[in-house]
């Protein structure tokens, strides 16, 4: 029998390994033949350790989860619940997995298993296309950068395509460092071929030879499985001076970044990457024209790249052919905090918020009322109950004072003190900035005081916090201290009480 464990590392985290560890022990002390596949997770983090069994008798993989070391046992014996065939538990079930659709099902590191499920099938269909065509599929797919910002892909990979260089990059941006995202380190664990293979479609596509993934340290599973599947694909060459046969070179490295989350703006993290400081450089000049080492550059997240294999297998229209307005194809929703299902659910842009929080994910896992949401990490705004109406989309959450960002979404429940979170804004911020411009560098540090003393019942204060926010977003070099306001200023406006509150305990 063939039994599934993921090596993901949230899974690890919740037992996974010790799991795997135990079947391989029990089935060895009873005789059983065993093949024991690490794969990725589904995201369905609820349920990790989530293991599939695969009897071969037709009946598919049965899953079974959480399951613990104590579970084995019963496990091998076939008496323990079963909770079906994993494709039919709801949550995965009512998903539109175009990105993710390998992820879980094949074993990471093998290119067969990832070629008998789709793989490799665009790439070779960009080879046969050409270069303009390439970039004119990535247009016509309507995909918009994934990180948080939703620039359109394909005009960004027509600016590098058209610079006059000698020498162009691919760099993928895998400093994922917003709170309560794991997009990127769950492809990159559980279908890193998937980024590999986007990579190599967008050399092909604007003439670059190099690319690098700059990966957070804070991901050592991420960094071992890509940097594994990386030379797989040199092995077998996917990678190489001859991409499958054709006449494109095309190699990855991968470099891991030091923890420093404004490294996970573009330039910053270009400085890093060139072995500087990771300070913000001022933009123009766009790294599309001057980036890595100064030359024509693609900066593109990991989840964008890793949707290019799909949009290329399947069509741009085909991918084009989900959302909602100006947002086209898939948002991979990674829904944390006080959540009753936590975890991945890739579904078509135009899903409200509302049906994301109580519906998909259940409700609060403490049982209470919902207070917040804070979507798009660090730097997003705080979404009160009222606005649970507003679809999933780059413009409707922009004209409702929020963003989506990298579709990080954190639920609190009615125990959260709104006052306290903007504090928190305010001071990651100043853990956080680079230093560059005085805003920022300032002003942050100016917020956390300005809260303690609204905290502490001083009225005039909370009109120079707003005049502070005012400063920040308009005159902030980058994200980092230009959106900081956003959960600060949701949280005052949306929850006023947790501000007076403060205030008349003080009087
Ligand atoms: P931006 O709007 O300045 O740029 C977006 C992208 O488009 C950049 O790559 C830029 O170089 C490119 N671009 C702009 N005009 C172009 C043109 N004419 N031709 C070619 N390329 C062009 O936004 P920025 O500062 O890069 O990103 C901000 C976003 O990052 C925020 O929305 C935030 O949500 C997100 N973010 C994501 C994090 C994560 O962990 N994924 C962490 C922090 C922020
Ligand atoms: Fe650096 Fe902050 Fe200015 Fe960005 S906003 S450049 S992080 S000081």
């Amino acid at each position: 029998m063939k039994i599934y464990v993921p090596m993901d590392s949230a899974a690890k985290a919740l037992g996974a390994d010790e799991v795997a560890r135990a079947i391989l022990q029990h089935a060895g002390a009873r005789g059983l033949d065993v093949q024991m596949i690490r794969n990725g997770s589904y995201g369905m983090i609820w349920l990790e350790p989530l293991v599939e069994v695969d009897l071969g008798q037709g009946q598919g993989r049965q899953a079974y989860g959480p399951v613990t070391p104590a579970d084995v046992p019963a496990l091998l014996e076939g008496k323990l619940q079963s909770l079906g065939p994993v494709q039919e538990i709801p949550f995965l079930a009512g998903q539109t997995r175009l990105t993710f659709a390998r992820c879980g099902v094949i074993d990471p590191l093998d290119l067969d298993d990832y070629e008998a499920h789709g793989g490799l099938v665009g790439v070779k269909r960009a080879i046969a296309m050409g270069a303009r065509d390439i970039l004119q599929e990535v247009v016509d797919s309507g995909l918009r950068g994934r990180g948080g910002a939703g620039f359109p892909t394909g005009i960004k990979w027509k600016t590098v395509a058209d610079a006059d260089a000698a020498q162009k990059y691919i760099v993928c941006n895998a400093d994922e460092g917003d709170s309560g995202t794991f997009a990127d380190r769950m492809i990159i664990e559980g279908d890193p071929f998937s980024l590999i293979e986007g990579m190599a479609i967008a050399g092909i596509g604007v003439g670059a030879t190099r690319g690098y993934v700059y990966l957070r340290s804070e991901y050592p599973d991420a960094i071992r499985v890509l940097t594994d599947a990386v030379d797989i694909a040199r092995a077998r060459g996917l990678l190489g001076p001859n991409v499958l046969g054709s006449p494109h070179a095309f190699d990855i490295e991968v470099r891991t970044g030091a923890g420093a989350y404004v490294c996970g703006e573009e330039t910053a993290l270009l400085n890093s990457l060139e072995g500087k400081r990771g300070t913000v450089r001022a933009k123009p000049p766009l790294p599309a024209l001057e980036g890595f080492m100064g030359k024509p550059t693609v900066v593109n997240n990991v989840i964008s790249l890793a949707t290019i294999p799909v949009i290329f297998e399947k069509g741009a229209g085909h991918y084009a052919d989900f959302g909602l307005g100006r947002s086209r194809g898939t948002v991979t929703l990674q829904i944390a905090g006080n959540i009753k299902h936590g975890g991945l659910y890739e579904t078509a842009f135009g899903v409200t918020l509302g049906q994301v929080v109580n519906e998909i994910g259940g409700g609060t896992a403490s049982g209470r009322p919902v207070k917040a949401v804070q979507v798009g990490g660090p730097l997003g705004a705080y979404m009160p109950v009222e606005k649970f109406d507003t679809p999933i989309g780059y413009e409707e959450f922009d004209q409702q004072g929020g963003l989506i960002g990298h579709a990080g979404l954190v639920v609190f429940d009615d125990t959260a003190d709104m006052l306290h979170m903007a504090r928190f804004a305010m001071e990651f911020c100043a853990v956080e900035s680079c230093g560059k411009c005085t805003p920022c560098r300032i002003g942050a540090v100016r917020g956390v005081e300005t809260i303690d003393r609204i905290a502490q019942g001083d009225t005039a204060a909370i009109e120079l916090l707003t005049d502070l926010c005012d400063t920040m977003r308009d005159g902030s070099l980058c994200a980092l201290g230009g959106f900081t306001p956003y959960p600060v200023m949701s949280a005052l406006t949306h929850f006023p009480d947790d501000f007076a509150t403060q205030k008349e305990a003080a009087e």
